[in-house]
């Protein structure tokens, strides 16, 4: 199951994607957290010791070219954008499989949650359509990912015109809404909702820092049924941020329940891999006649294999044990 955590700068997104992953881990379950927002933080609150992993975005080519496999639709790394969809000969993976991609991109932390990063991007490097863009590694990534019930992506991502510009927003199970009780924290779930509307993309709002009623209240009158649940502004975390040690058991037993009500809400949701697919093939398509055919000189709506069913069944094993 994928799940993006998405909202306003400093809203909470890294401090739920982490705790989220974390709380994951603490059961036991398989889960990669994923590191797509624009000032990298995820492996300092997932309490990564050690080196953080090679950032994937700095490692496109390479990325591209595993993927790619033996497809002979996709005439060359170059010419495969972040939307290009996999096809029969196309490697995919399963979540923090031994395949190169996670061996080589990811490292574990103490608790067990394996990481994986972009790498920094700037903003300029954001809402272009540029195929160069250090996101679209997550995108390619999530595009080649056949992932089941009972193990976890959990991506922290920016709410910015990126994800829209392509078909990321369109890759997750859920996407979960980080909002404080501020009128900035809910015009960002205004927007992000029209957007999902329109793609039918699943969003639950969890709202973050709550102080008292009051502010429970005014998610509850902004957001209405899409608020799942809120964490309350949490001393943990604060003593967290301030260097102390931190481990699951010291997060209050209110927010840490919130986590549990997260997960249930992801393990509800369908895996829908007839719109997995459908989304895919629109989004490239879309891509494709906007800029990409432009950029590499190719008609790339021929990239799009029509009889590759996507899901489990297609599941490559075959391929190259290196990259
Ligand atoms: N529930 C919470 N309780 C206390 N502090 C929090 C909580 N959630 C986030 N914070 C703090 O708010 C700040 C911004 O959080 P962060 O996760 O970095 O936001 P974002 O990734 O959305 O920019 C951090 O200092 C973080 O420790
Ligand atoms: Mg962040």
């Amino acid at each position: 199951m994928r799940v993006a955590f998405v909202g306003k700068g400093g809203s909470g997104k890294t401090t739920l994607s982490a705790l989220f992953a974390r709380h994951l881990a603490s059961a036991g379950l398989p889960v990669l957290a994923v590191d797509a927002d624009i000032n990298q933080h995820l492996g300092m609150t997932l309490g990564l010791e050690g080196e953080t992993p090679p950032p994937m975005g700095g490692h496109l080519a390479d990325v591209k070219e595993y993927f790619r496999g033996d497809n002979p639709r996709i005439s060359s790394a170059a010419a495969m954008v972040k939307t290009t969809p996999p096809g029969r000969g196309s490697r995919l993976v399963r979540p923090c499989g031994d395949d190169p991609i996670h061996t080589r991109f990811t490292r574990a932390t103490a608790e067990g949650v394996r990481l994986m990063v972009t790498g920094p991007f700037s903003e300029a490097d954001l809402g272009v359509a540029c195929y160069h863009s250090k996101i679209g590694a997550v995108e390619i990534y999530l595009n080649h990912l056949v992932d089941e019930g009972g193990e976890y992506v959990v991506v922290d991502m920016t709410a910015g015109a990126d994800a829209f510009a392509s078909g990321l927003f369109t890759r997750f199970d859920l996407t979960v809404l980080v909002a404080e009780p501020t009128r900035q924290g809910v015009s960002v779930y205004r927007q992000y909702a029209e957007y999902a509307a329109d793609y039918d993309v699943a969003i639950a709002v969890v709202g973050n820092k709550v102080q008292n009623p009051t502010d429970l209240a005014f998610l509850r009158e902004n957001v209405g049924d899409d608020l799942l649940i809120h964490l309350d502004h949490s001393p943990a975390v604060r003593a967290m941020e301030q260097g102390r040690a931190f481990t699951m058991d010291d997060l209050e037993p209110t927010n840490r329940s919130a986590l549990e009500t997260v997960r249930s809400a992801v393990d509800a949701r369908p895996k829908d891999w007839g719109r997995f697919g459908r989304q895919t093939v629109e989004f490239h398509i879309r891509n494709a006649r906007a800029w990409a055919n432009l950029a590499t000189g190719e008609d790339l709506v021929a990239q799009i294999d029509p009889e590759f069913t996507f899901g489990p069944a297609d599941l490559c094993t075959s391929g190259a044990t290196t990259l």
